[in-house]
Parts: C-alpha cells; sequence; structure tokens
C-alpha cells in the first residue's frame, strides 16, 4: 500500500495510460479524481474501477481552460481535503508533415499538452506549498526527447512538458514538492491504434525489446514517482521505450 490514503488527481484518466494508472494507485490505497472531457468514458470507467464510488470521484474537464482546471482542484480539495499528486497525462496528437500541417493542428496539440499541464499544475501548487509536499508527474513521450517526422506540434509540445517539468522542479524543491516526467514509448492505447500497419512494422523495427509497451507498465512508473520510494528524484525524465531511445 504505497499511497495509503493519498489524494490523487490524473487528467485523461478515463481511458489509456491514465486509466491503467488511475487502476494501479486503487490497488496501493489511493484516494482518486479523475479529470477527463469525455463525460460517457469518465463515467463508465469510474463504475468499472470504483463501483462503491467511495475511492474514485470524477470531474468533467478541459485541460486548455484554466478556469476549469483550477475548479477540478477545488472539487479534489471538498472531496479529500487534501492533494498529494497530479499525474498530467491528458494529451492529443493531430499528426501530420510540416508542410500540410495546419495553424489549428498545432495550436490544438500545444493547447492540451502543454498548457494543460501548466494549467493543472499551476492550480495545484498553492495547495502544495501550503501542504509543503507534493508529487507531480508529467507524462511527456520518446517524441519530445527523439523528434518524429509528421509530430513536429506534438514533438514540440512533449519537449516543452519536459522544460516545464525540470523548471518547475527547481521552483518547488523547498516546499517538498517533486516534479518528474515520464516519456513512454509506443504504448498500446488507441492513440496508437490508429496507426497505419506498415507505420507500425517501422515503429517495431526500432524498437529494442521488438514490442509496444503496455500502459501498465507507464503506470508502475507513475507510481514510483508517486511513492516515497522516490524521495531524492526531482527533475527527472524517466523513459518507458523499449530501448527505442537511450
Ligand atoms: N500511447 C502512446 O503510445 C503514448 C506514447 C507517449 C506518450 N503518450 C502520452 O500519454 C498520455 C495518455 O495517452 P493515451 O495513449 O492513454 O491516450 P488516450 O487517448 O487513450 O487517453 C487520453 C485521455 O485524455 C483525454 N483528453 C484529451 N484531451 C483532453 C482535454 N483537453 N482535457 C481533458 N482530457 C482530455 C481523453 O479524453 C482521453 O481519455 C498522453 O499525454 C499521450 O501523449 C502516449
Amino acid at each position: 500500500m504505497r499511497l495509503q490514503d493519498k489524494a490523487a488527481i490524473i487528467t485523461g484518466g478515463a481511458q489509456g495510460i491514465g486509466k491503467a494508472t488511475a487502476r494501479l494507485f486503487l490497488t496501493e490505497g489511493a484516494k482518486l479524481m479523475l479529470a477527463d472531457m469525455d463525460a460517457a468514458a469518465l463515467a463508465t470507467t469510474a463504475r468499472e474501477l470504483d463501483p462503491s464510488g467511495k475511492s474514485v470521484t470524477t470531474a468533467l474537464c478541459n485541460v486548455t481552460k484554466f478556469a476549469e482546471c483550477d475548479g477540478v482542484v477545488k472539487k479534489a480539495m471538498e472531496f479529500f481535503g487534501r492533494l498529494d499528486i497530479l499525474i498530467n497525462n491528458a494529451g492529443i496528437t493531430k499528426d501530420n508533415l510540416m508542410l500540410r500541417m495546419t495553424e489549428a493542428e498545432w495550436d490544438a496539440v500545444i493547447d492540451v499538452n502543454l498548457k494543460g499541464v501548466f494549467n493543472m499544475a499551476k492550480a495545484c501548487t498553492p495547495i502544495m506549498v501550503r501542504q509543503r509536499s507534493g508529487r507531480m508527474v508529467n507524462i511527456s513521450s520518446v517524441v519530445g526527447q527523439m523528434g518524429n517526422a509528421g509530430q513536429v506540434n506534438y514533438a514540440a509540445s512533449k519537449g516543452g512538458v519536459l522544460a516545464l517539468t525540470k523548471s518547475l522542479a527547481r521552483e518547488l524543491a523547498s516546499r517538498q514538492i517533486l516534479c518528474n516526467a515520464v516519456a513512454p514509448g509506443f504504448i498500446r492505447t488507441r492513440l496508437t491504434d490508429v496507426l497505419p500497419e506498415d507505420v507500425k512494422k517501422q515503429y517495431l523495427s526500432g524498437i529494442a525489446l521488438k514490442r509496444f509497451g503496455e500502459p501498465e507498465e507507464i503506470a508502475k512508473v507513475c507510481l514510483f514517482l508517486s511513492s516515497d520510494d522516490s524521495s531524492y528524484v526531482t527533475g527527472q525524465v524517466i523513459g518507458v521505450n523499449g530501448g527505442l531511445y537511450t
């Protein structure tokens, strides 16, 4: 029970990596607020993970809007009375080659993946500062580290998340708030399910372990970074990519 009675917010918690993280955190004793903009998936996931409704609550939220993020954090405080962990996981892709990428595709991805992380971190910071404790785990991507053709928007957003994480870690360390990033490689979720077979094959050839990762393999690293096991780890990026990027 590495998260006994810890209160956590997980954005994008309705499916994929966020849902797997929620499931693992529950088995470790955490109380959760799942924040997502997909109302139907959010309700289904909350019922599936915690039929009693005692340990999981939900908030409909678009992370691109600061007021909505602030509302999520206030609701979590009303519910839990404290806030120990923020998992910034909500993210989208809108892939295109630079020649064809539209301004709207650029803006949308930067808004969710980078500004969304800023919004949630900003809303949580005053509370964690008052508590003199907290953990923030930001889900970046291997693409933010190595780049990827067809993803200049996504790569820039995820690279930005790494820089934000390192800066915030320096800012908040004196208050015992630890900020780290996880950089997943290719993980089997609906984000990667939509890739054409030939693209999947091409990615697989570059992965040392010769397979895509599972959402649960990211969840375990989020658990490490949210628990006392990582008490001397801040400002770090943990790659979970099967050896795609070393
Ligand atoms: N799947 C991968 O291979 C992979 C690799 C590297 C990084 N990531 C990152 O991991 C995170 C989770 O990805 P996933 O694969 O589980 O995707 P997913 O699409 O299965 O889940 C993402 C969740 O975020 C929610 N979301 C999207 N926009 C939102 C917004 N504006 N406000 C609130 N919620 C929003 C969606 O509704 C969804 O529930 C993302 O940040 C993604 O970039 C994924």
